[in-house]
């Protein structure tokens, strides 16, 4: 609903404070980006927005939303665009993020030739977008530390023109993002520690390890929203779902931790006996959720304990969940099979998969796609859920994209 509608002062801060409240529930930083820029859409009437987000005194490119250009397929393309903006009065966020200030602009092809920026027709020209009014907040979290900026775009009204955005709009949604910001900075700080908490179990090197996690959860992330939409599951549940399995699948090798340098950075190929030390990590992974406090926990301790299960079963460790914190237990029990091998671990198995295939491990060099994609499609009804590989396949320009996001040799 939106700001202009509700009827006093008192209902937009209920509508502001109780949207604030499930922001709070968000734990990775693109669901609640995404949960943000939607909400403060909605209370604005605004036709499309994107967030950047402070690193190093640029803003990066960090979420879009747009009704009028995007179906869902290439929304989630778009997400992963990579380009950052410097903090300076040459452009509208910029400017925005230097004086801290929100600025209204009525239309962005007419603006004051005085004014210190100018608005970029660069993506228009290529979108054919026509961008019209523009609402530029800054995000600034406790201690006044800006976090990024989040920018409205078009304001339409209830027959769908597009006009200035209103007076409500400019006084409350800077409100909300007050508490927007802290938000994201939880997010940006849950995904840091779930990185640095890789770095250590996986190659210890972080340049190999940080952005291997990150593609694997975001490869999961999207095959999931596809599934579940596959199912008609509620936005909502899905946002849910995705905000969860978004880490836990960061974590599927976090077990690693137990297993010695001598196997994890062996720069050939593992004997029986290396490879049967190393199938340890997935139980060692599954023990650190032991005490399952969060819908989280539950499913990290799921991927981390099945992401090597097979379709057709011949995975491993195939213990029951409940065996896994019994330390004289002997893997290689009855392997999971199918629907019993819980859907996320399902999802976690050909994002980890894909990307070992396409990365350089210590043990091989990177496979091209055609091999990759080869592989995944021989294993699919054996090693992979068919359903999965399918969707795989089906979403394959926005695996490209996350893969273009976290090449190989960047830092996180
Ligand atoms: P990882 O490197 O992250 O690989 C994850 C999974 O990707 C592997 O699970 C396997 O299913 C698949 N994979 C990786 N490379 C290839 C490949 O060249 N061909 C095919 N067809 N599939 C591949 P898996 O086999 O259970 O291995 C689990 C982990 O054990 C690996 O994680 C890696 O850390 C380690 N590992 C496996 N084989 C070797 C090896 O020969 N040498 C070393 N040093 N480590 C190995
Ligand atoms: C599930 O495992 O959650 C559902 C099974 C399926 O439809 O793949
Ligand atoms: C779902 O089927 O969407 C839920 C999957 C899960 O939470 O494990
Ligand atoms: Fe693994
Ligand atoms: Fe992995």
């Amino acid at each position: 609903m939106s700001i202009e509608r509700l009827a006093s002062r008192d209902q937009a801060v209920m509508a502001i404070l109780k949207t604030s409240e499930e922001v709070n529930q968000l734990k990775d930083v693109d669901t609640i980006l995404d949960k943000i820029l939607y909400e403060s859409r909605q209370l604005s009437g605004a036709d499309a927005g994107s967030i950047f987000l402070v690193e190093n005194d640029t803003l990066i490119f960090s979420y879009v939303q747009n009704d009028t250009l995007f179906c869902k397929e290439t929304t989630n393309a778009a997400l992963y665009q990579n380009f950052g903006i410097p903090i300076s009065e040459q452009s509208i966020v910029g400017y925005v993020a230097k004086t801290r200030q929100s600025l209204a602009i009525d239309d962005a092809y007419e603006l004051d030739p005085t004014l210190p920026f100018s608005f970029n027709k660069s993506f228009d020209e290529k979108s054919g977008y026509r961008t019209t009014s523009m609402l530029t907040i800054p995000l600034i979290a406790q201690e006044s530390r800006l976090v990024g900026v989040m920018q409205l775009i078009n304001a339409k009204n209830e027959m769908g023109k597009i006009g200035p955005f209103s007076e409500e709009a400019r006084t409350y949604i800077p409100l909300f993002c007050n508490n927007a910001s802290v938000a994201i900075e939880r997010g940006i700080m849950n995904r840091e520690l779930i990185l640095r908490m890789m770095q250590m179990a996986e190659l210890r090197d972080p340049s190999e390890t940080g952005p291997h996690v990150q593609r694997v959860g975001a490869y999961s992330a999207e095959i999931y929203e596809t599934w579940a939409s596959r199912r008609n599951h509620s936005p909502k549940a899905i946002k849910h779902v995705r905000d969860n399995i978004r880490l836990a699948a960061m974590l599927h090798d976090v077990g690693k931790v137990g297993i010695s340098d001598t196997i994890l950075k062996k720069p050939a190929k593992l004997t029986d006996e290396e490879f049967d030390a190393m199938k340890w990590h997935t139980i060692f992974g599954a023990r650190l959720f032991k005490n399952q406090t969060s819908e989280l926990d539950r499913m990290s301790m799921e991927i981390a304990l099945c992401h090597h299960e097979k379709w057709e079963g011949r995975g491993y460790p195939g213990v029951p969940n409940a065996d896994v914190w019994n330390d004289e237990l002997i893997l290689g029990g009855e392997p999971k099979k199918r629907e019993i091998i819980p859907l996320a671990a399902r999802i976690c198995a050909v994002a980890d998969v894909y990307d070992a295939l396409a990365s350089p491990r210590s043990y091989k060099d990177p496979f091209p796609d055609e091999k990759c994609l080869g592989i995944l499609e021989k294993d699919s009804g054996t090693h992979f859920d068919p359903e999965i590989v399918e969707i795989f396949f089906e979403i394959f320009p926005v695996i490209k994209a996350i893969r273009e996001k976290w090449t190989d040799n960047e830092t996180v």
